[in-house]
């Protein structure tokens, strides 16, 4: 079988973009760079002492950091050294990173990131994930500002996630379908392996923290109640799975079909997952894989962005499923929780 790794990939689909000058595609590569170096240290986090908050130094002098921190570390690094972004914008960090270097000054690009997404999984031996959203600039020259991310995610001109997981993977999209790549450990080298996926319409699985049941909206407490009814029809009841790694359920639901939700609660009246760099690049992924993604009223990447670290309500997966939650949500939504 011939190989295609993810940079012979980036090359010839750098033709999709016609007043590209390879930028966007050097940008891609990294981020993949930055995931195998965070990827070995996921290998191999039972090791070394990266889990948790040591608060100690290494014997090259370094503190002992965590692992998210170490992954925000990797891919800020990749992202600078790369020339192609003028500001980052992290999870990690309260605020922006505006890049001011000389190989930098005439980046088009910001990036958002969750550098490591399911961080209370680290300790687990569970998967985790990075995700990332690219944005054009808004602003002319020099440092990007935030203004820069003050973007729709309409406005997304990629975005993606690595899975941590059995294997390591990197899905993206460009806008023009959504490509998958499993990490060869053998060669270090991305492979495609996933071409154009695209979700299930109707999925059987649903995905939420039932734990928050209590707190949840009348309309996700009905529908909850919906999936585990029995129906042949339909297929219910429908399956539960939450690992609590959001890139890792949503991965697999993305592959098999399901619906994931994380809505208000009364604790988080606004939601717990962050709009520009978990929702807008998560909702960009399965739009363009087939499947919806909202707030359980509106579109996510249509949500107007006022802060960096907003968070929104999010139910994203198979169309379907999504489309039956948002009519519960619609139904009951004068029933106070
Ligand atoms: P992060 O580790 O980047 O803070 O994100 C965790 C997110 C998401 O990945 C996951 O689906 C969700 O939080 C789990 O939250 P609960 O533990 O509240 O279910
Ligand atoms: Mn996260
Ligand atoms: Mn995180």
């Amino acid at each position: 079988m011939k190989v295609k790794t993810l940079g012979q990939f980036i090359i010839e689909k750098q033709t999709d973009f016609p007043f590209a000058k390879g930028e966007l595609s050097r940008l891609l590569r990294d981020i993949g760079i930055a995931a195998k170096i965070v990827n070995r240290e996921v290998n191999k986090a039972g090791l070394v002492e990266i889990l948790g908050e040591t608060g100690e130094t290494n014997i090259q002098g370094e503190r002992v950091k965590k692992l998210d921190v170490f992954a925000n570390d990797q891919f800020i690094a990749a992202l600078k050294a790369g020339g192609e972004v003028c500001a980052i914008a992290s999870e990690e960090n309260d605020e922006i990173i505006p890049i001011d270097s000389e190989i930098s000054k005439n980046a088009k690009y910001v990036v958002a990131m969750d550098p490591l997404d399911g961080s209370s999984n680290i300790d687990v031996n569970v998967s985790v994930g990075t995700i990332f959203s690219i944005y054009r600039r808004t602003t002319l020259s020099g440092p990007g500002t935030i203004e820069d991310f003050m973007q729709r995610g309409t406005e997304q001109v990629a975005a993606g996630y690595i899975i941590y997981g059995s294997s390591c993977m990197l899905v993206y999209t460009t806008g023009k379908g959504v490509y998958g790549f499993t990490l060869d450990p053998s060669i270090g080298e991305f492979c495609l392996s996933h071409p154009l996926m695209q979700t299930k319409t109707a999925g059987n699985v649903y995905s939420v923290n039932e734990g928050n049941y209590l707190h949840f909206p009348e309309g996700v407490k009905k529908y909850i109640k919906y999936c585990q009814e029995e129906d042949k029809a339909t297929n219910r009841p429908y399956s539960s799975r939450y690992i609590g790694s959001g890139v890792a359920d949503i991965h697999r639901n993305l592959i098999v079909g399901g619906v994931y939700i994380y809505p208000t609660t009364t604790k988080s009246p606004n939601g717990k997952l962050r709009l520009l760099y978990e929702c807008n690049p998560l909702a960009f992924i399965i739009e363009q894989a087939g499947g919806k993604a909202t707030t359980g009223y509106k579109r996510i990447m249509e949500v107007p962005i006022t802060e960096l670290h907003q968070r929104t309500p999010l139910f994203l997966g198979s169309s379907d499923m999504v489309d039956k939650v948002m009519e519960f949500m619609t139904k009951y939504a004068e029933v106070k929780a």
